[in-house]
């Protein structure tokens, strides 16, 4: 057995929920490594729809060992309403502290990291805006790498943490009242509510490194989970457009402390066709050019935030883009999903290189404002007809249409696709090799 990863190759909400739920049958421990509550990812068993922003989407599966690792930043609120809904729903069948572990290094997400990015979102200058989840994302990794974070480590010692959130806080409560003419930040409470949040969080914390070290020598089979996607990268997406974090294959190694080796095959997750919440390029987006068929998808894909609830923009599948992604990443296999949604549309556009100023890119442009003014172009292909998606059992079941669509998307990234996603369900896939074997 091998380790696999997992990551988003387009702008996020491309489907990780579902493949990180299917492929948690083969696996032993199920990683988060970076990002947040920011995350949104859906399961959808028996019917049965299951949100996760935090824990690993993993947890459905028995047996298995839910870890959130040390580059994750950990809103330990949100965390418990989470586990208290897990426990409800009758998920853990012993202690929930038996299947969920957080690492003792991640950084914690506070009160004033949500203020923040609050602030922020309401007073960025036009066309400045994120479009953020407002979960305090941002503001809790700017801690971390300015060195004044708070670490879940911290809220077992209350001795320590005291002069700890003084020293974080210090600068903010400049910030808040100067900058944002806002109320200061009081201390007492937050470290009243830190100790309490410690107390609780006791049993949960561990040494997630050490737990993925001991697994590998165990020869344990274990599945890396990446939330958000390849382009909200912060050094390779489309930044400033982007999230906090390192999103692609490489932040499993540096978010959850293993080596290069650990994280086996990276398999990443891309639509039939594109998406982006929140505001930022995208090239391929067809929200004004091609708005009844937005509008359409939109509908068909459902295509609202599993977070925010915000509408999700909506474009044509961008080669371009994904062939970036196989490269940051080192992709070794596609989970191609929501085929079902682009069946019926009498033709499929796939974006294959870009036009600026009268000349052809085959890459990304590193300006942001350069991909700001790309014009895709496009090759058109035939649709497919309407099929039954739940019978589809063999590749050779599905429309030659979409069998050349995929083929077509294959040869032009040179990546296999693994896996086909035709519904919301995890019996709606068609998995077409095993990336565990
Ligand atoms: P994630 O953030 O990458 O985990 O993706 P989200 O959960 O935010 O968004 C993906 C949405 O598409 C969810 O509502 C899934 O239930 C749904 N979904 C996943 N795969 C398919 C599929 O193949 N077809 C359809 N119609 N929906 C899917
Ligand atoms: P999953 O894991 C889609 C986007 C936000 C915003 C930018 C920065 O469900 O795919 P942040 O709150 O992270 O500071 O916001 O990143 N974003 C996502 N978009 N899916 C996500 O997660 C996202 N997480 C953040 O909309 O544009
Ligand atoms: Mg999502």
């Amino acid at each position: 057995m091998r380790n696999v990863t997992v990551v988003g190759a387009q702008w996020g909400d491309e489907g990780k929920g579902k493949v990180v739920d299917l492929y948690s049958s083969s696996a032993k421990f199920i990683v988060r490594y970076q990002g947040g509550n920011n995350a949104g990812h859906t399961l959808v068993v028996n019917g049965k729809k299951t949100v996760l922003h935090l824990i690993p989407s993993g947890v459905l599966h028995p047996g298995r060992t839910c870890l959130i690792a040390n580059g994750v930043v950990f809103d330990p609120t949100v965390f418990f309403e989470e586990i208290d809904s897990l426990i409800a729903s009758g998920v853990f069948k012993g202690p929930a502290h038996e299947s969920v572990k957080v690492s003792e290094r991640a950084h914690v997400i506070l009160p004033y990291h949500r203020q923040l990015d609050k602030l922020r979102e309401e007073t960025k200058l036009k066309g400045g805006k994120i479009g953020t989840t407002v979960r305090g994302i941002g503001p809790a990794y700017e801690d971390k790498v300015a060195r004044r974070g708070i670490q879940v480590v911290d809220l077992l010692r209350p001795y320590l943490l005291h002069n700890k959130l003084e020293r974080a806080i210090e600068e903010k409560n400049v910030l808040l009242k100067h900058h944002f003419n806002a109320e200061p930040i009081k201390l007492e409470p937050i470290f009243q509510a830190c100790v309490a949040l410690g107390e609780r969080l006791k049993p949960f914390v561990a040494d997630v490194r050490g737990i993925l070290v001991q697994a590998m020598k165990n020869k344990e089979p274990i599945l890396f989970e990446g939330a958000q996607g390849t382009l909200l990268d912060v050094d390779h997406g489309t930044y400033p457009y982007v999230t906090s974090s390192n999103t692609i294959a490489g932040g499993a190694m540096t978010g959850s402390g293993v080596g290069g080796q650990a994280t086996g095959q990276v398999i990443g997750i891309t639509k039939a066709y594109t998406t982006r919440v929140g505001t930022g390029p995208f090239p391929t987006e067809i929200e004004t050019t091609e708005k009844t068929t937005a509008e359409e998808i939109r509908r068909i894909g459902a295509e609202f935030g599993a977070t925010t609830g915000r509408p999700r923009r909506v474009g044509w599948l961008d080669l371009v883009a994904l062939k970036y992604a196989v490269e940051v990443n080192g992709l070794t296999g596609l989970a191609f999903m929501k085929a079902d949604v682009l069946q019926g549309f009498p033709e499929v556009r796939v974006c294959t290189s870009y036009k600026l100023n009268g000349q052809t890119l085959h890459d990304l442009p590193s300006c942001i404002e350069d991909l700001e003014s790309v014009e895709p172009v496009y090759e058109t292909l035939p649709g497919w007809k309407a099929y039954d998606t739940k019978g589809v059992r063999r590749a050779e079941d599905l429309p030659r249409e979409l069998r050349d669509y995929m083929k077509k998307v294959e040869a032009f990234l040179g990546v296999p696709i693994v896996l086909l996603s035709v519904g919301p369900g995890r019996e709606e896939t068609l998995e077409i090799s095993d990336p565990f074997r």
